[in-house]
């Protein structure tokens, strides 16, 4: 039941912290040699990252751990598209879909086992037909999600994710067991990570939306380990709001998106308060822009820049500004009740896209 709470998403929005400290006092203490090893994989040279939609983006994020901390080459591709994509010979194969279900996901296994790779699945369904179907299985322990909008399946995927890189990683030799300690312990803190960012959401963008509310389209920006989340916060708001939204590179704006801003547009920016997106969030500003940022408190562009700065925790430099992601699930979310969508279950969706 959602209990208390307006609508099923909410409710998961909610339970993100406490997922995150139920995964890692679950599997926290394995993560290393001992997680891995069952799995009976040789440490990977190059991993293939395939899902739909939220799970790609979680995919996206727990490759870029693997590439920063592991230096291994990735390349994320849509499931739909794999049987079309030439894929690397021997790399692993990362599928992410938390129904397990997914039509489009079940069609590229078979392809990616047409071509040998081997298979490990990430997923919230351990009944489901990719968990049956992959060689190694790690279960997300999010919980049942009745939101057509995937939230707190999002953060389970990339905290699950991130598990099984840095055991791939202790394992390959590349971490050795102090790395380990304090990795795991800096991805325990990912749980009050959230709840702080639940907090700070929850204070900032109920006054933000009636700003919002009229407006035909979004633009949303990131760089680097931020650009999956705000891919991630574009998806969310035209899957609730029915508004397009667009995300970008924050550097390619300038070489198209650019022509879409007018005064008034908003901008939301994952922020990680670099110089480069600085100079963007002025050009954009100099358009008449409304510029929303996201990001660490310290960071100079909300101080700078943004009357609306919604201030979070300082978080985990090598996993990325997972904790954005609250923020983005919330806005979406709260400009979708203001228009009178239902957010639970979003028109022309299905929690399981069970056809190709
Ligand atoms: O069950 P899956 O994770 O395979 O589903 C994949 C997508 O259909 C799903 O993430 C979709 O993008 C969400 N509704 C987005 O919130």
């Amino acid at each position: 039941t959602r209990g208390l709470h307006p609508d099923f998403m909410a409710k998961e929005i909610e339970q993100q912290p406490e997922v995150v400290a139920d995964f890692m006092a679950t599997w926290g203490p394995s993560i290393g040699r001992k997680l891995w090893s069952p799995f009976g994989l040789a440490m990977p040279r190059h991993l293939t990252i395939v899902g739909c939609g939220t799970s790609l983006h979680a995919g996206r994020a727990v490759a870029q751990v693997a590439a920063r901390l592991g230096g291994i080459p990735f390349t994320s591709i849509e499931a739909s598209e794999v049987a079309a994509t030439t894929t690397v010979p021997g790399s692993l194969a990362v599928v992410l879909s938390q129904s397990g279900e997914t039509a489009d996901v079940l069609r590229a296994v078979d392809a990616l086992h047409g071509r040998s790779h081997p298979i490990l699945a990430l997923t919230n369904n351990p009944h489901s037909a990719l968990a049956r179907r992959a060689q190694a299985v790690m279960i997300c322990r999010a919980g049942p999600e009745i939101g057509v909008a995937a939230t707190k399946t999002f953060t389970a995927q990339v905290v699950g994710g991130t598990a099984v890189v840095l055991s791939m990683l202790a394992a390959g030799g590349v971490l050795d067991r102090s790395d380990i300690h304090r990795l795991v312990t800096q991805l325990e803190s990912v749980a009050d990570l959230m709840a702080y960012a639940i907090g700070a959401a929850r204070g900032s963008v109920p006054d933000l939306v009636p700003a919002l509310v009229d407006s035909p389209g979004f633009v949303f920006l990131g760089r680097g380990p931020g650009r999956v989340f705000a891919d991630e916060g574009a998806l969310k708001l035209k899957e609730l709001t029915y508004r397009w939204a667009e995300s970008h590179a924050a550097g390619e704006l300038k070489h198209g998106p650019l022509a879409l801003i007018e005064h008034g547009t908003p901008v939301i920016v994952v922020d990680d308060g670099s110089d480069r997106l600085a100079a963007t969030i002025e050009e954009v500003r100099a358009r008449g822009a409304r510029v929303l940022s996201i990001g660490p408190e310290q960071a100079t562009i909300p101080a700078r820049t943004s009357t609306n700065a919604h201030g979070l925790a300082r978080g985990v430099d090598w996993l990325g500004p997972l904790e954005s992601v609250v923020g983005l699930q919330v806005l979406a979310r709260e400009l979708a009740v203001a228009l009178g969508r239902d957010v639970d279950k979003p028109r022309n969706l299905a929690k399981s896209v069970t056809v190709e």
